[in-house]
């Protein structure tokens, strides 16, 4: 198990009060991620946020079938949605976005920022901010040349910026988080960018 659920794991394995005990998902999809979390942290409530309707509905239908229904609350929203409204990152301690950030860059940037600054105000204090998302150019063997395509592809044909672990890393501390860890997923591209909030 990778990516933010591992980590999540880990670290509830090493300190049985690290358990999360609110966790949003911003751009859920159908809340895999997030019924997963449920089903292995029983204490723990979710919120997935996501743009797209039926998503949401097929994301309380999994939530009802693994036994979680009531811990979940699915809210149709945008992202954009929480820079001037945000209530569904509200007593957050985890708050993760798989994938769906780079969809604001270029064009609206300013406004992605001002999202990363509100999850960092609501968060509680020793919560975290994990940001999924595809490094762009990557040159090591194992991932440059699916990166190539993947920045390639995002850029003719999407006109979308992907940023660089150096980017991330410079944007999440504007945004007033503390520490930021970049970790490479086994996926390709994939990076999963921490900020923590002290
Ligand atoms: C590439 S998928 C990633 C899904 C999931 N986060 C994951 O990592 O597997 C992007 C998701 O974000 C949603 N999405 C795209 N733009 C959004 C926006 N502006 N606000 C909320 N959700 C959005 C899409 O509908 C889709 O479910």
């Amino acid at each position: 198990m990778g990516g933010i659920h591992g980590l999540l794991s880990r670290r509830a394995g090493h300190h049985s009060r690290a358990a999360p005990q609110h966790v949003v998902d911003l751009g859920a999809g159908t809340a895999r991620l997030l019924v997963n979390i449920l089903r292995e942290f029983p204490g723990s409530t979710a919120v997935a946020l996501e743009i797209d309707a039926p998503s949401c509905e097929e994301a309380r239908r999994a939530a009802e079938r693994a036994g979680v229904g009531d811990r979940l609350t699915v809210m149709v929203r945008s992202v954009q949605s929480v820079a001037t409204d945000p209530s569904p990152v509200a007593d957050a301690d985890v708050i993760h976005a798989g994938f769906v950030f780079h969809d604001m860059m270029p064009d609206e940037e300013d406004l992605a920022d001002g999202v990363l600054r509100q999850c960092r105000d609501a968060l509680n204090p020793g919560g975290l901010l994990a940001i999924t998302d595809a490094a762009p150019y990557v040159t090591n063997e194992r991932e440059r040349r699916f990166s190539a395509a993947v920045t390639y592809f995002h850029k003719e044909f999407m006109g979308r910026r992907l940023l660089t672990d150096e980017e991330w890393q410079a944007k999440l501390t504007a945004a007033g988080f503390s520490s930021v860890e970049t970790v490479p997923l086994r996926f390709p591209t994939g990076r999963l960018h921490i900020a923590r909030k002290i």
